[in-house]
């Protein structure tokens, strides 16, 4: 049997719930004893600039308690750019943008893997870990852009354009992703358009994505109505006014922006090319066109940078909390399913992408 097989016939057994696979475990003491204060304190300093002295009580024996829970279980934290500090510095084991992310989680070893994020990357985990256990803190993470398009309006997509390719962006469902011919993620869109060496590509659903992937390429972008909620709020006027008030800013912004706030951006990147772009070019001012937490988060190493945040959170990326994490390896809950006979040909669409370049 060819491992995909193996793979998915262990899905499609597994009749068992996680909880009663791996048991429920007792809820930890959250008090916050002397134990806890020393366990924690090296990380304390990841984020005192986000959480006031006065407030790690508070957060601490939760982090204390994911961090014994995760080694116990075996499991591993997946976290994304705009996961909060607390969860970003103090108990993921892995963090970056959603093609890292989807790198990574190629080579995760552990037998559980917890995704702190949306659905779209847990199930993305799941499906190049079809035989392993994939938990999300909040079934309700959802993402505007996945909620955007199903798999029957990519058939219907496909039959209008035949034989245009599809590149479908990893802000989807699995059933989406199923029907599409590879994906793709904001740090590799254009690279994925040009893959096919042909002159019209469909690529869908963010609208903007495909816009600003138009202006770098010769290649012909159709696109679909998606957007992203936290990101097409940005305007041009905004942008502009920051830099008029000040000159010396930066503006980096997200590819999931509108063409136009892009335009007048100093750089456009995935969340992780926003951050190596502050590592690497240090200014002394800097405003991140994004999600809010993410400033927060490359703060501690860039001193002397000062960050601008307008403050647009992702209210999906909120749903995940310290006390749900605790949760979920406490009750194992809350799994991802992914049907079988879907999970075959969306691996296949993730798999070309992350294969691209590997
Ligand atoms: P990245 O792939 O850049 O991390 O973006 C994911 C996302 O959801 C941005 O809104
Ligand atoms: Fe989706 Fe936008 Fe939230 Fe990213 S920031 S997860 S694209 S809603």
């Amino acid at each position: 049997m060819t491992t995909n097989a193996a793979a998915v016939r262990a899905v499609s057994a597994a009749g068992k719930s996680a909880a009663e696979r791996f048991g429920v475990m007792e809820m930890p003491s959250l008090d916050f004893t002397a134990d806890v204060a020393r366990e924690t304190e090296h990380l304390y300093e990841r984020v005192s600039h986000h959480i006031p002295r006065i407030e790690w009580p508070v957060y601490a024996p939760y982090i204390a308690a994911i961090n014994r829970l995760k080694k116990e279980r075996g499991a591993v934290i997946l976290a994304h750019n705009y996961q909060t500090p607390d969860i970003f510095h103090c108990v993921a084991d892995i963090v970056g943008d959603s093609l890292q992310l989807a790198r990574e989680a190629t080579k995760v070893d552990a037998e559980i893997i917890v995704q702190c994020g949306v659905h779209f990357m847990a199930e993305t985990s799941k499906l190049l870990n079809l035989d392993k256990t994939v938990l999300i803190p909040d079934m309700k993470a959802g993402c505007s852009l996945a909620e955007s398009i199903t798999g029957a309006d990519v058939r219907l997509l496909r039959e209008t354009y035949p034989g245009v390719p599809i590149v479908t962006y990893v802000n989807t469902s699995a059933e989406v992703k199923a029907e599409s011919d590879i994906c793709c993620t904001s740090a590799n869109a254009v690279e994925v358009v040009e893959s096919f060496g042909v002159d019209r590509v469909l690529c869908i659903p963010d609208e903007f994505l495909a816009q600003n992937v138009a202006a770098q390429t010769k290649v012909k972008v159709l696109t679909w109505k998606g957007h992203c909620e936290v990101h097409e709020r940005f305007t041009a006027e905004e942008l502009t006014a920051y830099r008029e008030a000040d000159p010396s800013i930066q503006i980096i912004a997200h590819p999931e922006c509108p063409p136009e706030v892009v335009a007048v951006s100093d750089f456009a990147g995935s969340t992780s090319g926003m951050i190596d772009y502050v590592r690497k070019n240090r200014p002394p001012k800097v405003l991140l066109v994004t999600e809010c937490s993410m400033a927060s988060n490359i703060e501690t190493e860039a001193p002397g940078v000062e960050f601008i945040k307008p403050c647009n959170l992702c209210p999906h990326m909120k749903r995940i909390t310290l006390p749900k994490i605790l949760e979920s390896l406490v009750f194992m809950r809350e799994e991802i399913h992914v049907d079988p006979a879907v999970a075959e040909r969306a691996r296949l669409a993730v798999e070309r992408m992350v294969n691209l370049r590997n």
